[in-house]
């Protein structure tokens, strides 16, 4: 049998890292053997992929030298950033320059970068439809990722940069889900107007980039987009009531209103939107539902995400 291909995980632990090994590991004729990066490799998360069968080295995207360590000896490199456990788009930014360096440094043949559109190509800062946060952005979030597709680029990697959408495990762990109003009523909140949000289940993000290294020599040098569906909140809202039993309601608000919400990254979030809502055929364009699909047969639809998953969302 020829010797696998091994994938360096970054974010192994996580969302769409863990899904991504599950894909590795679920197919074992697939030629493809995993590497779990994570910088605890006691964790019980860590421990749990090791048994599945995966191979869990110690790496922090922080530390260059951990990475090239890491990725030493790989094929393939799944590429992520995390910004909602710092907030810092620069440090998004020299995360995605550490991991495209090690990539460089161990020849890595096919690097898969998650990114997100940098929206300052869209909206200018000299835009005022939406405030400049932080300085220099429109969406933190979005425009460093985007920002360091150049990174990539520039040192000749072999990469693809894939672009995905909005977890609707948002509704589980993000405190996105549906809120009791003064009415007792539950809602989802999205300035979203009657246009349509791609979302995804992020377990699918995971098996998506697994049919993309599969593919290979097909996908280098591609930017690929994916979604699981492109729904209006009114029709999240109406999935929503069917799945849980009881009435959820869409409350569409200004990006202004969502803006000053207060919680952390409200203007971020707000500003994210408000570019979904905004660059609403750009946006779902970009994701091809059948283009993902044909990455992974498996992809879930809303429904299908709720029907699984509908016990774990909290109903605050
Ligand atoms: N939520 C959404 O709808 C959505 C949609 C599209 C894109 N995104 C983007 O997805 C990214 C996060 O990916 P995710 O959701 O897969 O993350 P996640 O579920 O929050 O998991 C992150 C994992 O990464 C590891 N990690 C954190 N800091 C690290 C570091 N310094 N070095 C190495 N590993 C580190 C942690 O593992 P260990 O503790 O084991 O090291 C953790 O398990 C964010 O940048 C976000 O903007 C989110």
């Amino acid at each position: 049998m020829a010797a696998r291909k091994t994938i360096a995980v970054v974010g192994a632990t996580g969302a769409q890292g863990s899904g991504l090994v599950r894909a590795i590991l679920s197919d074992p004729q697939g030629g493809f053997a995993a590497r779990a990066l994570t910088r605890d490799v006691n964790s019980a998360k860590a421990k749990k992929l090791a048994q599945l069968g995966a191979e869990v080295v110690a790496a922090d995207v922080d530390d260059l030298e951990s990475l090239k360590r890491a990725f030493q000896g790989a094929y393939g490199a799944f590429c992520v950033t995390f910004f909602w456990a710092h907030f810092s788009p620069e440090r998004e930014l020299a995360n995605a320059t550490n991991m495209a360096q090690a990539a460089k440094h161990a020849a890595i043949q096919h690097v898969i970068w998650s990114t997100l559109e940098d929206t300052r190509k869209w909206v200018p800062l000299s835009d005022n439809r939406m405030p400049t946060l932080m300085g220099k952005y429109k969406v933190p979030h979005l425009d460093a990722k985007g920002e360091a597709d150049q990174v990539f680029a520039n040192l000749g990697l072999p990469v693809t940069f894939l672009l995905t959408s909005f977890y609707w495990d948002n509704y589980i762990h993000f405190g996105m889900g549906p809120k009791k109003g003064p009415d007792g009523k539950l809602t989802i909140t999205m300035p979203m107007g009657d246009k349509k949000l791609p979302g995804i289940a992020a377990e699918d993000i995971g098996r998506c980039a697994y049919g993309i290294f599969k593919r290979s020599r097909e996908f280098i040098g591609k930017t690929v987009g994916i979604a699981g569906e492109h729904l209006t909140g009114a029709q999240m809202a109406a999935s929503l009531t069917k799945a849980l039993g009881q009435e959820v309601r869409y409350n569409d608000v200004p990006p202004e209103v969502y803006r000053g919400f207060g919680f952390p990254g409200a203007e971020d979030l707000g500003n994210m939107f408000q570019f979904k809502r905004d660059f609403n055929e750009y946006f779902c364009g970009a994701r091809n539902l059948e283009a993902a699909r044909a990455l992974n047969p498996a992809l879930l639809t809303f429904d299908a995400w709720l029907a699984q998953n509908k016990a774990c969302i909290p109903l605050g």
